[in-house]
């Protein structure tokens, strides 16, 4: 039996170990604000639970994302031997290229525009590929290829553009495949076409690929899907681009004001109908933004952000940390940057920042113009996340792969 005064000379004694936890609590993590949170898919596991130990099985497991995200999220890719698309270089004030594609019995054609680089190369020039138009700035010795996203599959709107662009002139209007989607196989079929030209003077070996906003998205999605883009840059996407459904969810209900899956796919066609029964449930599906990001390792990465509550700042740097594990995992980790303003250093959505000039120039002149520059020290961000644990979304470790 314990006496009264034993109970309270014990309560004596340990008053003040009590209040040393209490003071010792305010160093330790934080806990997150909620913990309904479903991390993000295991990049090293395939779906029936093998692990990926080595960098062929990268391979397979980089083909299973792409199914999946196809499957679940964006539509289907088509393939397209190369002997249907016909290419014809011509000059109208700039010089551009026609891009004539036949499938069956369906044919379709457009132009591209090439902007010439400063400082041309002797024979050709490494290009970047700009979706609706650029947000860089000029970059010496490297042409711009401007690409009229709208035009193979619009985005105006849920009910205005499903189904409307060159894309489904060529595939039909039930197509599965959404706007971004479709945009990765417009480049596709122009590399197609330049790879045929020599008088288009493109180096088709060094070719990279930029677009702000939703078509930053676009840019995203482009790099992921066609492997002969050496340097992807999307810039400033948000959702559906370098933010993970996941986190912007989590954003959402924390009272942020995120795009989230639910509102995508309510404001445009840049998804397959597919996603439409996910979006409430992103959850379950077996990947998010991160591999789809993944699939563009292990080649170079370079993603210029804004802070803007719409994109989900914390999200993509979340997102993007997750799928920097990839590239590390394969010994490359120098091949992804991603460059972020903070709450004090935000600047107008699709305004490049001086801050970023840097990052993006290294980035370019060694996978572009094949320079020896280092590439390393530009993943990081100027704003503050108190909150934020790497552990909150990540339950895999990272291994070495063979
Ligand atoms: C491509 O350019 C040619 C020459 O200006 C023009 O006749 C043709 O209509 C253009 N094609 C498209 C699809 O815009």
């Amino acid at each position: 039996m314990i006496t009264f005064t034993r109970l309270a000379a014990l309560i004596t004694l340990l008053l003040p170990a009590l209040a040393q936890d209490q003071e010792d609590a305010s160093r330790c993590s934080k806990i997150p604000d909620e913990i309904n949170l479903t991390p993000l898919t295991d990049p090293f596991t395939f779906f029936n639970g093998q692990r990926v130990t080595s960098k062929s099985d990268w391979t397979c497991r980089r083909a299973e994302i792409s199914q999946l995200v196809q499957r679940y999220q964006l539509g289907q890719l088509p393939t397209v031997p190369s002997s249907a698309v016909k290419a014809t270089y011509f000059e109208e004030s700039r010089p551009k290229v026609n891009v004539a594609v036949t499938v069956g019995d369906k044919s379709i054609s457009f132009n591209v525009t090439i902007i010439p680089a400063t400082e041309p190369g002797k024979d050709s020039s490494p290009a970047i590929f700009s979706i609706g138009g650029s947000s860089l700035p000029t970059l010496t010795g490297v042409a711009s290829i401007l690409f009229n996203n709208d035009q193979i599959a619009a985005q105006n709107g849920p009910s205005s553009s499903r189904g409307v662009g060159l894309f489904y002139d060529l595939y039909g209007k039930d197509h599965s495949a959404g706007s971004l989607i479709a945009w990765a196989w417009g480049i596709g079929r122009v590399i197609d076409a330049l790879e045929k030209l020599p008088e288009a003077k493109i180096d088709t070996k060094h070719l990279g690929v930029t677009g702000c906003s939703r078509n930053g998205k676009g840019a995203l999605i482009v790099g992921a899907f066609e492997p002969r883009i050496v340097l992807t840059i999307p810039q400033e996407g948000g959702a559906g681009g370098p933010s993970c459904w996941r986190i912007s969810d989590y954003l959402a209900r924390k009272g942020i004001n995120t795009q989230t899956a639910h509102q995508i796919v309510t404001e445009n066609t840049w998804h397959s109908p597919a996603f439409e029964p996910y979006v409430n449930q992103a959850g379950i599906l077996p990947f998010d933004q991160h591999l789809v990001t993944a699939l563009v390792a292990p080649r170079a990465l370079y993603v210029p952000e804004n802070y803007i509550d719409w994109l989900g700042p914390e999200s993509a740097w979340g997102c993007q940390r997750a799928a920097k594990t990839v590239w590390e995992a394969l010994g490359v980790e120098d091949r992804i940057g991603f460059d972020q303003s903070g709450e004090a250093t935000a600047h107008n959505h699709c305004q490049f920042p001086e801050s970023e000039v840097e990052g993006l120039g290294a980035f370019v002149d060694r996978f572009l113009r094949g320079k020896k520059v280092k590439t390393d020290g530009y993943f990081k961000t100027e704003a503050e996340y108190p909150d934020y644990s790497d552990k909150y979304w990540r339950n895999w470790r990272v291994p070495t792969l063979r």
